[in-house]
């Protein structure tokens, strides 16, 4: 198990539970536990075979993984340096996205795991101008937004492994478009819970949000419409 986690935990996020807590308040052990969905495919229908990738917030590698294994060369960049301890065959880089500051341009940007909801606009702004700072002018930005009715189907649960992912509550703040969200990550020998603050965005709202990071949404890669490819604009 991984030692404690030395960041203090972002604004309205927590979590709890076994082993090292991200400031997003997500679980190393869990992302250790919990297997890639349709991520890595979804990434591979919309970049050039051998892409560069940069992956901001890459957790433990989960979808790091899959992705080298296909052929892409990835830099795998987190805040929390507890989670890329766990990433192997990636260059990795500890470092909140906001301020990334590489000097290289990667043909895609993978803003995965729905950090585009950040309940602070200025955050989610500061994200996508990493993201735009980041990616080569003929490249593009795939982001991952929440499915419009998810706020509607709480609570909801998945199977995920031998363990059941539940979003248990999206309770009311005192900004009516973010919700505090409780998730709940349910195993045969422990419990986990995550707490964090989520920006409801409708689809206008959300194809706004990059235009001010000198981004264009370009398209919908997924019939459920969370996951899109943005351009640098102009
Ligand atoms: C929900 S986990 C997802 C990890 C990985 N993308 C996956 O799908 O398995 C979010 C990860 O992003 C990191 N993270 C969240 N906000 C971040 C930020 N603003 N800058 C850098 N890392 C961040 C967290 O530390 C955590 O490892």
């Amino acid at each position: 198990m991984s030692g404690p986690e030395p960041r203090r935990p972002r604004e309205g996020h927590g979590g709890t539970g076994p082993g090292a807590i991200a400031p997003d308040g997500c679980s190393v052990e869990v992302y250790i536990r919990l297997p890639a969905g349709d991520e890595p495919d979804v990434v591979a229908s919309a970049v050039p075979a051998g892409a560069s990738l940069l992956e901001p917030g890459c957790g433990t590698g989960r979808v790091t993984h899959p992705l080298l294994e296909r052929g892409f060369a990835v830099t795998a960049v987190d805040e929390s340096p507890r989670m890329p301890e766990h990433v192997r065959g990636a260059r990795t880089v500890c470092s909140p996205i906001e301020t990334l500051e590489l000097d290289e341009r990667f043909d895609a940007v993978l803003l995965s795991s729905f950090p585009v909801h950040a309940g602070d606009v200025r955050v989610r702004d500061a994200l996508l101008r990493a993201c735009r700072r980041h990616v080569a002018d003929d490249g593009c930005v795939l982001v991952q937004r929440e499915g419009e009715d998810w706020r509607e189907r709480v609570p909801r649960e998945r199977r995920a492994g031998d363990g059941l992912v539940r979003i248990a509550a999206a309770d009311p703040t005192g900004d009516p478009k973010v919700s505090a969200v409780r998730c709940e990550y349910v195993f045969p020998d422990a419990t986990w819970t995550q707490t964090f603050l989520s920006r409801r965005m409708d689809r206008a709202e959300f194809e706004e949000a990059p235009a001010g990071a000198g981004l264009a949404v370009d398209a919908y890669l997924t019939d459920d419409r969370t996951w899109v490819r943005a351009l640098p604009a102009g």
